[in-house]
């Protein structure tokens, strides 16, 4: 069985995160949100995996991770561009699928949940539902007895709680279906369409409920909570840096050449290869990258991408991007400094 991943789209909703590369690059827990996708799908066996592209530094994506053979994989990269929707972005992959039955993961989707019924299913299409508390913002099935009767995206008036994860599995018959497809109200092909149109021609969908979590990291909040779950369930907790002067609570991840100084680290906490930690106190939730330096500071709830610097502050529930310097500014006027960039967000 092959599989998508889909790694293209805009990210307008995580900007300015986003103006330097795709969403799904963002570290969490040490990985790109994409990679515990593609993982997921390893997991299942499925090894030979496309990998769709869209208009925000593709390079990035095909520098990250090259052939796939470092993670026992093999990996082809279709160029789909400008966003025109889900749908239309599997439809680029239909000669890689070759005639198969094949999985499809969103790239910024994280789920903790068997993919057994997407694997397993004879169905024309098989899915994942989940209960959501704001089901206009995704697309939402409606079951009656062991059957999904109605799919809708992103529906104006409640009709179900459940909404359909990021992972689904389909027959190439999906092909013929997306080909009579019309771009929606948002100008993109929706894979909700599409997939109603199979029930619309008679036929059943497979689905199971996730019992686990699932997280859609679209907004600056799903990736914190995504965060957060990530460091509970992931197992891969080492220290391999030095540790001096300082406390290691519960479960933290050092990664090699990294060194905590007279600080306490309050795990879960994951810190990258070769970041520096001076008294400070890192607190639960934490995911700092490599080659960070954080000094004199409290962080907890928090994301830091590589490269960056924090020193003297204090954050709780924040991102900051790859190479950020968060400083107390000590100098005269006394006030914020800021440089920042479009779509930023500061809370002081
Ligand atoms: P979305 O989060 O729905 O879209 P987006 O990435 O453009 O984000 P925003 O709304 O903030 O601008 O996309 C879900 C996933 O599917 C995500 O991993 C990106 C991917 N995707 C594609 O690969 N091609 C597409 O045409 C679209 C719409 C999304």
């Amino acid at each position: 069985m092959k599989g998508i991943i889909l790694h293209g789209g805009k990210g307008t909703r995580l900007r300015p995160l986003t103006h330097t590369g795709p969403k799904q690059l963002i570290k969490v827990g040490g990985k790109p949100i994409s990679q515990w996708g593609i993982e997921n799908l390893i997991r299942y066996g499925i090894t030979d995996i496309a990998i769709v592209l869209g208009n925000n530094y593709p390079e990035k994506v095909v520098e990250y991770y090259g052939d796939g053979s470092s993670l026992g994989a093999h990996f082809t990269y279709i160029y789909q561009g400008e966003a025109r929707g889900l749908a239309e972005a599997i439809y680029r992959c239909k000669e890689f699928v070759d005639g198969d039955r094949f999985v499809v993961h969103l790239g910024d989707n994280i789920v903790q949940h068997g993919l057994e019924v997407l694997v397993n299913s004879t169905d024309e299409s098989a899915v994942l539902l989940a209960k959501v508390d704001e089901p206009s913002r995704y697309g939402i099935a409606v079951v009656d007895g062991n059957k999904i009767v109605k799919l809708v995206e992103k529906p104006k008036e409640f009709l179900s709680d459940l909404a359909l994860v990021g992972v689904y599995s389909f027959s190439p018959h999906i092909f013929d279906i997306i080909e009579s497809l019309k771009p929606s109200k948002r100008k993109e092909l929706e894979i909700t369409e599409a997939i109603e149109k199979i029930i619309i021609e008679g036929k059943t969908i497979g689905f199971s409920e996730v019992d686990g979590w699932w997280k859609d990291t679209g907004t600056p909040e799903d990736m914190l909570s995504a965060n957060m779950r990530i460091l509970d369930f992931s197992t891969d907790y080492d220290t391999k840096g030095t540790v001096e002067a300082s406390k290691i609570e519960g479960r933290v991840f050092l990664g090699k050449d990294s060194k905590i100084t007279n600080s306490t680290v309050r795990g879960p906490v994951y810190i990258g290869d070769g970041t520096v930690v001076e008294n400070s106190f890192i607190g639960s939730y934490t995911s700092i990258g490599g080659a960070c330096h954080i000094s004199g500071s409290e962080l907890t709830n928090s994301i830091v991408l590589d490269s960056s610097t924090v020193s003297d502050s204090n954050l709780n529930g924040s991102i900051i991007g790859f190479k950020c310097t968060i400083k107390r500014n000590n100098e005269k006027p006394a006030g914020s400094r800021m440089i920042t960039g479009e779509g930023t967000s500061i809370y002081i």
